[in-house]
C-alpha cells in the first residue's frame, strides 16, 4: 500500500469525506554547525526525502481533528480552536496544536481542518521530525486558508510552538531548513541575520551517510536547555569587556584574547565550542564551493570532537559510532548531527565504500553497544509544500 492509499483510506474511515488534499514536509540533517543557532551562528542542514505526509480538508466549526497513522492506537485528537491551551491528552498532537495556537496569537482566525499524518522519519534521532510535522501544519493552514505567509515565516510560527506550546528553546535551524530546503542542495543560514543562501552539494564521488545509533536521546529537553543557560552566562561574562551581542559575533581570535576572563572552564568549554564550531561552517562552505571534498570531510569530524570534549553533547553511542566510521576506509569525515545525546550522525563516504562503511560499522557498533545502527542515505530534497497526488 502507498502512503496516499493509507491516508485516504484512513481519511475516509474516520472522517467520512474524500476531499483531503495531500501536504509534505521534509526532516532535515544538519551537515554541520551544531548548536551555533541560538549562540546566533551559522549552520549548513540540509532538507531530507524522508519526512512527514499529510492529508487535508478544511471544517468550518473551529474545530480541529487530528490522527496520526504512526499512532494509530490512540485514536482521533479532538482540539476546539477559540479554547486552545496545551493539555496532557494532546500527546503527539502538541506540535500541530502549537503551530495552530502560535498562528491565533497573530490573529488568524482559522476555521478548522480534519488532518491524518503519517511520517517516515524515525522519532527523536536528530533528523527534526518535530520541526516536520510543525511546518507541515504551517503549509496545511497557509494552503488551506491563503494566508499568504512566505517560506520563512512558516518557520517563524513553527518555531514559534516548539518554543512556546512544546517548551524546548530551540534555535532557527530546524523550521527553517525544513521550510526552505532546495533539491541537490544545502541551506547556509545566519541565525542572526536569517539570511540564508542555497549552496549546490557537489560532493565529487561521495555520499552523506546518516546512521542512527538508535539510542532513544534521553533528557535532551533539559540537557539542551542548560547548554543555552551556559552560553548566556559565558555571553555576559564577555559582555563585561566588549560590546557583543551573541557569542558567535566573535571569531576564534576574539576568543583566545578574552579567554582569561572567562574563568569559570564549562562557560569557557561552551564557548569555545559554539564560536570555533561557528568558523568551521564559513571554512566548509568555501571548501564545498572549491570543491575541496577532503577539507570538507575533515571540518565534519572536527566538529564532532568539539562537541564531545567542548561542548559535552555526545555520548558513548555517537562517539562509538564516529570512530568506528573514520576508521573505514574511503570515509572522509564523521560526526553527530542535531541536538545530540543520542540520536543521528552524518557522514562522508566515497561511493564505492559505501557498502563496506556500513558493513563494518554496523558490525563494530553492534558489537561494542549491543544493538545495530540503521542507516539512510541523505538526500537533499526540496522543502515543504504541497504534493501533486
Ligand atoms: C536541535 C534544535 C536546533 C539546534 C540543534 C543543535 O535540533 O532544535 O535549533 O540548536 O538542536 O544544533
Amino acid at each position: 500500500m502507498t502512503i496516499m492509499t493509507a491516508l485516504s483510506a484512513k481519511f475516509k474511515k474516520i472522517y467520512g469525506r474524500d476531499d483531503g488534499e495531500l501536504f509534505f514536509a521534509p526532516g532535515r540533517v544538519n551537515l554541520i554547525g551544531e548548536h551555533t543557532d541560538y549562540n546566533g551562528g551559522h549552520v549548513l542542514p540540509c532538507a531530507l526525502q524522508l519526512g512527514t505526509y499529510a492529508l487535508a480538508a478544511p471544517r468550518d466549526d473551529r474545530m480541529v481533528h487530528l490522527h496520526s497513522l504512526n499512532y494509530d492506537d490512540r485514536g482521533v485528537i479532538q482540539a476546539d480552536l477559540p479554547s486552545l491551551y496545551r493539555l496532557r491528552e494532546y500527546d503527539w498532537a502538541i506540535y500541530p496544536l502549537g503551530v495552530m495556537d502560535a498562528l491565533k496569537k497573530e490573529g488568524v482566525d482559522l476555521p478548522g481542518a480534519d488532518i491524518v499524518f503519517f511520517g517516515d522519519l524515525p522519532p527523536e534521532a536528530g533528523l527534526s521530525s518535530s520541526a516536520s510535522i510543525e511546518v507541515l501544519t504551517a503549509v496545511i493552514m497557509n494552503e488551506l486558508f491563503r494566508l499568504d505567509y512566505s517560506p520563512a515565516d512558516l518557520a517563524r510560527v513553527s518555531r514559534q510552538a516548539e518554543n512556546n506550546f512544546v517548551g524546548l528553546a530551540s534555535g532557527p535551524m530546524d523550521q527553517m531548513s525544513v521550510a526552505l530546503g532546495r533539491k541537490d542542495h544545502a541551506l547556509l543560514l545566519d541565525c542572526a541575520t536569517l539570511d540564508f543562501r542555497c549552496v549546490p552539494l557537489r560532493l565529487a564521488g561521495c555520499s552523506l551517510v546518516i546512521g542512527n545509533t538508535n539510542k532513544r536521546r534521553a533528557l535532551t529537553g533539559s540537557k539542551y536547555n542548560e547548554r543555552r543557560a551556559e552560553c548566556d552566562a559565558a555571553l555576559a561574562v564577555l559582555q563585561t569587556r566588549r560590546d557583543v551581542d551573541l557569542l558567535c559575533d566573535l571569531s576564534p581570535e576574539d576568543l583566545r584574547n578574552f579567554a582569561p576572563v572567562l574563568t569559570n572552564p564549562i562557560q569557557l568549554k561552551r564557548a569555545r565550542h559554539a564560536i570555533t564550531e561557528n568558523q568551521r561552517v564559513l571554512d566548509a562552505v568555501r571548501a564545498l564551493e572549491n570543491g575541496e571534498t577532503e577539507v570538507f570531510g575533515r571540518l565534519m569530524s572536527e566538529s564532532h570532537a568539539s562537541l564531545r570534549d567542548d561542548y559535552e553533547v555526545t555520548g558513548t553511542e555517537l562517539d562509538t559510532f564516529v570512530d568506528l566510521a573514520l576508521g573505514c576506509p574511503g570515509v572522509l569525515g564523521s560526526r553527530m548531527t542535531g541536538a545530540g545525546f543520542g540520536g543521528c550522525t552524518v557522514s562522508l563516504v566515497k561511493d564505492e565504500f559505501v557498502e563496506r562503511f556500513k558493513a563494518e560499522v554496523g558490525e563494530g557498533y553492534t558489537k561494542a553497544i549491543g544493538y545495530a545502527p540503521s542507516f539512510y542515505p541523505a538526500v537533499p530534497s526540496r522543502g515543504a509544500g504541497r504534493l501533486a497526488e
